[in-house]
């Protein structure tokens, strides 16, 4: 990582993103964080833009980040960790509104504060992105606007991966699986989601902690990940690997010892 420069965290006041600041600023990184609803973060260095920032603002995201810059200097690493969770229904009864809102700030935001960070990093020649997309865009389930979102977001990684690469700027997503954040505690709560189900079907039995994601996020801004460019890294207790042996009839027995 490039210590001379900051790393803004979107989204960077909860969850994943708060996980992600804190740990950077522990290894020394110079951060700042962003949110629609900013909250300071307990016991890190990090820099809280006090403002609001809405990533789904092309006008908003574009002033801001110079003002961010002005302010802090130059950004060298970027992390999209800002997002929404879908609203979980059958296709008909996707209501248009919940749709605009899920792709305009999980899609839309992304592209927005990749290409607007982006294009500065291609032009000074060095730069790092992490995108965080989900398993939900590598799977299906019911809630058609975030699969899209988040398959879009793994897409977009791979095509500025690509257009930027001979400039230097290397973008790479995180996938998560199911991530013990409030948001998530949330969707338990409400009983949307079921908390043995979820664990049930991983490789490794168990939910994703959020600083987990944020050591995967730390190591591709990182030199250490230098070659690494355009790739979706899973995160997620083996989610994937582990999502289809239901189908078999789950995990045989294990023999007694
Ligand atoms: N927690 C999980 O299980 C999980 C799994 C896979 C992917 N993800 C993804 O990880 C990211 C973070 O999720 P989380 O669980 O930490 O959620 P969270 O709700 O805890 O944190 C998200 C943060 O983003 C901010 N935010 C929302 N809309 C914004 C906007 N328009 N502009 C700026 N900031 C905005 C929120 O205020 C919040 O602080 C999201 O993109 C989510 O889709 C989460």
């Amino acid at each position: 990582m490039n210590v001379d420069g900051i790393v803004l965290v979107t989204g960077g006041s909860r969850g994943i993103g708060a996980a992600t600041a804190t740990l950077l600023a522990h290894q020394g990184q110079r951060v700042v964080i962003v949110d629609i609803a900013p909250e300071p973060l307990a016991g890190t260095q990090a820099i809280l833009w006090p403002a609001p920032f809405d990533v789904a603002s092309e006008g908003a995201v574009v002033s801001g980040i110079a003002d961010i810059e002005r302010a802090h200097g130059r950004i060298t690493g970027l992390v999209n960790a800002a997002g929404v969770f879908g609203k979980m229904h059958a296709a008909a009864r996707v209501r248009m509104d919940n749709w605009d809102r899920e792709i305009n700030i999980d899609l839309r935001g992304t592209f927005l504060m990749a290409r607007s960070v982006g294009e500065r990093m291609a032009q000074r020649g060095a730069g790092a992105i992490v995108n965080v997309a989900s398993v939900a865009g590598m799977t299906s389930g019911p809630i058609h606007a975030y699969t899209a979102a988040k398959a879009g977001v793994i897409q977009i990684t791979q095509t500025l991966a690509a257009e930027w690469g001979r400039a230097g700027v290397r973008v790479n997503a995180v996938s998560p699986g199911f991530t013990r954040t409030v948001a998530l505690e949330a969707g338990i709560a409400s009983g949307a989601l079921n908390r043995d189900r979820l664990v049930r079907n991983t490789a490794m039995n168990r939910l994703v902690e959020p600083v987990e994601v944020a050591h995967a996020i730390a190591w591709l801004l990182a030199p250490a990940s230098s070659a690494v460019t355009g790739i979706n890294l899973p995160v997620d207790a083996g989610f994937i690997a582990g999502s289809t042996w239901d189908a078999y009839g789950g995990w045989p027995e294990t023999p007694d010892a």
